[in-house]
């Protein structure tokens, strides 16, 4: 190596104390300082935490090592490298700056840093995640690369952008420039080098270089906006140190009218071998941000993690922030597999939302010394909440455990804040004690003998069991939507009871000819299981999202013939069922593990099976098996 004493000052990702004097120095000749500003810039991202972000926090931060003896002499090297003006990035070591409208920063990715050692890579996560964005290879380029040439990532996030007082206007992006070229050692506006996108506060410049790599940040000119930019850039050789995914990889379950559940997509399947790795880690890898859709100002760092992390107004599992929403791992759905689940509450009625998945670093670790140390950020969901407060979010049900979705509830007597787990053992337990039932009418089949003697050979009582119970928990815990909702596949339940509030329905008081119809009718002046949901719960009107017809037809060719089932049809069916409509993106009928887009569609035919009371006959039909 040419100069030794350089790489000791870089292993140890130092930014001594005089590269620091150095900085400051170099900072206040170029821009008007503003750190009496700065220091206003304070960012209240969650009630209870306020996060300052402060020029000093890069200098003061303890990942940094105290200057050591001799390290004046690294400096005086230091400073020969680094044309004046420019400062110097070292490989996986963010630096964080204020910048004013108007101006340019200039950066520089030194050869020695360039061919300097490589951070350590981690563990990483207990499977390559079929998450998009083929988050395993990120520091993997399969191009084909000069031989003395390395790769290189210089990423840049906004943190914070100038605001205009109370509106959703937002200023332009910050521009990004680059130049390997010594000739343009500044780049930027007006000086020349290569411009690169920069959206949503997410810029990235990906190389293969052999040698000194110069970046430039210019604010643009604006006097609308009050306030700085304050971005944070890195560059890395090991891999892009902030990172953003144009894929989602996030699904919306369901919300009531204060709080949302969304899941990952599945992170492995359920028979690997690595599926109690992914079961246990805790805390969950990944968490998520969301913001009201109303305020447009978030659009300007959508695709920031340090931008989301100072602005968005709901987290949950960001371990810079501390709150009562939680991720956590669970293999609930279709197929078993591991998955992560977010719950967010105290989110306002009828509100639409973005919701951005996340990650802290590499899920283990986050800031300087760590390969992507910066944060993931991947492409916006939406999501709305409810209206009424009569829906209920329920999830993590002892039995019926694959029970994911608002169901009717009763403010009053549960209360949202702490009523819930009474709730969900009202209904988990009624249908526990239906399975009861159910048990031991299959006992009396000849499940466990020879295969000639079973009833099928395709299935087998293990098969009747299961889906008697995906059945059993989808009829009897009904998915309850918006009483105002008037989408055409949902069903009216209950409508000829009191409002929770004790009010008298309008349509109770002075009906029209259509509301005397349903007021008469069984199917909308009842709800499924009236025995607990309409005397014990009393949830008001509400509607529906009825069962997929498919659950009752697996059920049939599941258990045998003797036991009786049979699904409704014609009018029946359509007041008790629905039937999939898998293209649509939109949830027409309730299945157990069922989120939004995620509908896996094996449409079910109109079939012409059936008996007269639908869903209750079954039931009926097993008590009758039973006694
Ligand atoms: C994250 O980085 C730290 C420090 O480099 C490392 O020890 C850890 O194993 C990494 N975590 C993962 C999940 O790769
Ligand atoms: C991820 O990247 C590796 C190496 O570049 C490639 O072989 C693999 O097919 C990619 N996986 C996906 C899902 O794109
Ligand atoms: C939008 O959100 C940002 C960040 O949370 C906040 O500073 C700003 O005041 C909000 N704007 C409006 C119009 O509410
Ligand atoms: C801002 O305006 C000044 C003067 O008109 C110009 O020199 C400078 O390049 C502009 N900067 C940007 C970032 O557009
Ligand atoms: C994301 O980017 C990749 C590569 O540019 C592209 O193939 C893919 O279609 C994009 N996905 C979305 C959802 O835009
Ligand atoms: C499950 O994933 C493992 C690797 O993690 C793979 O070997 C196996 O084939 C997968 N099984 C199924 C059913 O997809
Ligand atoms: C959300 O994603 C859509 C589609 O990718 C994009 O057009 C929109 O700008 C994003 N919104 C925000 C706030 O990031
Ligand atoms: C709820 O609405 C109020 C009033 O509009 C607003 O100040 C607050 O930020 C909103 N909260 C959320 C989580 O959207
Ligand atoms: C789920 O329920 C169990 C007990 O039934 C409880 O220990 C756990 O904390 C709950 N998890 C969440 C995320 O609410
Ligand atoms: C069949 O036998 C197996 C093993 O003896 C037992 O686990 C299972 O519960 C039995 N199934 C039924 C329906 O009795
Ligand atoms: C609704 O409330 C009124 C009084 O507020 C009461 O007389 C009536 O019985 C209630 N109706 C039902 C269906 O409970
Ligand atoms: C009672 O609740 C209903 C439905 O949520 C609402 O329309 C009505 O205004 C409420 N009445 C009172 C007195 O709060």
């Amino acid at each position: 190596m040419q100069f030794p004493k350089l790489s000791q000052l870089q292993s140890r990702f130092a930014v001594s104390l005089g590269g620091t004097i150095l900085l400051l120095l170099i900072y206040l000749s170029l821009s008007k300082p503003s750190f009496a500003y700065a220091a206003e810039l304070e960012v209240r991202t969650q009630s209870g935490y306020d996060y300052p972000i402060l020029l000093d926090d890069l200098w003061t931060n303890e990942e940094y090592s105290e200057p050591g003896e001799g390290d004046e002499q690294d400096v005086g090297i230091w400073i020969k490298r680094a044309p004046e003006g420019v400062s110097s990035l070292p490989n996986n070591a963010p630096q964080n700056m204020n910048i004013e409208s108007g101006v340019t920063q200039n950066w520089m990715f030194a050869k020695e840093d360039i061919e300097g050692p490589h951070g350590v890579k981690g563990v990483g996560l207990p499977s390559d995640v079929t998450v998009t964005g083929n988050m395993s290879d990120d520091g993997v380029r399969m191009e084909l690369k000069r031989q003395s040439s390395t790769s290189i990532w210089i990423t840049v996030n906004t943190c914070l952008q100038p605001a205009l007082e109370d509106t959703n206007a937002i200023p332009q992006q910050l521009q990004l420039y680059y130049s390997t070229s010594p000739d343009i050692d500044k780049p930027g506006t007006g000086t020349g080098g290569i411009q690169v996108e920069f959206e949503g506060g997410y810029g990235i410049i990906e190389l293969e270089v052999d040698n000194d790599v110069y970046v430039g940040i210019s604010a643009p000119n604006t006097s609308d906006f009050s306030g700085l930019w304050n971005y944070e850039i890195a560059a890395s050789n090991d891999a892009p140190y902030h990172y953003w995914s144009n894929e989602t990889d996030l699904l919306f379950v369901d919300g009531d009218n204060h709080a949302a559940l969304l899941v990952t997509p599945d992170l492995d399947n359920a028979s690997s071998n690595v599926f109690q790795d992914w079961m246990s880690l805790s805390p969950a890898p990944y968490g998520m941000f969301a913001h009201d859709q109303k305020n447009l100002s978030i659009k300007g760092v959508s695709r920031s993690y340090c931008g989301l992390l100072h602005n968005a107004k709901l987290t949950a599992n960001i371990p810079e922030i501390s709150n009562n929403n939680v991720g956590t791992m669970t293999s609930r759905g279709i197929g078993g597999a591991p998955k992560e689940q977010f719950y967010i509450s105290a989110l306002n009625a009828s509100s639409s939302y973005y919701g951005w998945l996340a990650m802290s670093g590499n899920s283990t670790a986050h800031g300087a010394g760590v390969i992507g140390g910066g944060g993931r950020v991947w492409s916006n969901v939406t999501f709305r909440t409810k209206a009424s407060d009569n829906c209920a979010l329920m999830y993590n049900l002892t039995f019926c455990s694959e029970v994911a979705y608002a169901v009717p509830s009763n403010p009053e007597r549960y209360s949202p804040l702490d009523g819930l787990p009474d709730l969900a053992a009202v209904y988990d337990s009624y249908a526990s004690q239906m399975y009861q039932y159910f048990n031991y009418s299959l006992q009396q089949i000849p499940c466990n003998t020879t295969a000639s003697a079973q009833y099928s050979l395709a299935r087998n009582c293990d098969h009747c069991a299961s889906a008697y119970k995906q059945w059993l928990c989808a009829v009897t815990i009904p998915r309850c939507e918006d009483w105002d909702n008037n989408e055409d596949y949902l069903q009216p339940r209950n409508v000829a009871a009191n409002f929770t509030n004790g009010t008298i329905p309008a349509w109770v008081l002075n009906p029209s000819s259509q509301d005397q119809i349903l007021l008469n009718s069984v199917q909308s002046n009842s709800s499924r299981n009236a025995q607990i949901i309409d005397s014990v719960i009393e949830p008001g009107p509400y509607k529906e999202v009825l069962p997929c017809i498919d659950l009752c037809y697996d059920l049939v060719q599941s258990c045998p013939a003797a036991l009786g089932f049979g699904c409704p049809q014609g009018k029946y069916q359509n007041q008790s069922y629905q039937v999939r409509d898998p293209d649509s993106g939109v949830l027409r009928c309730s299945y157990l593990g069922a989120a939004y887009y995620l509908n896996d569609g094996h449409e079910a035919k109109d079939s012409m099976m059936g008996n007269r009371m639908g869903w209750m006959s079954l039931l009926i039909t097993v008590l009758v098996l039973v006694f």
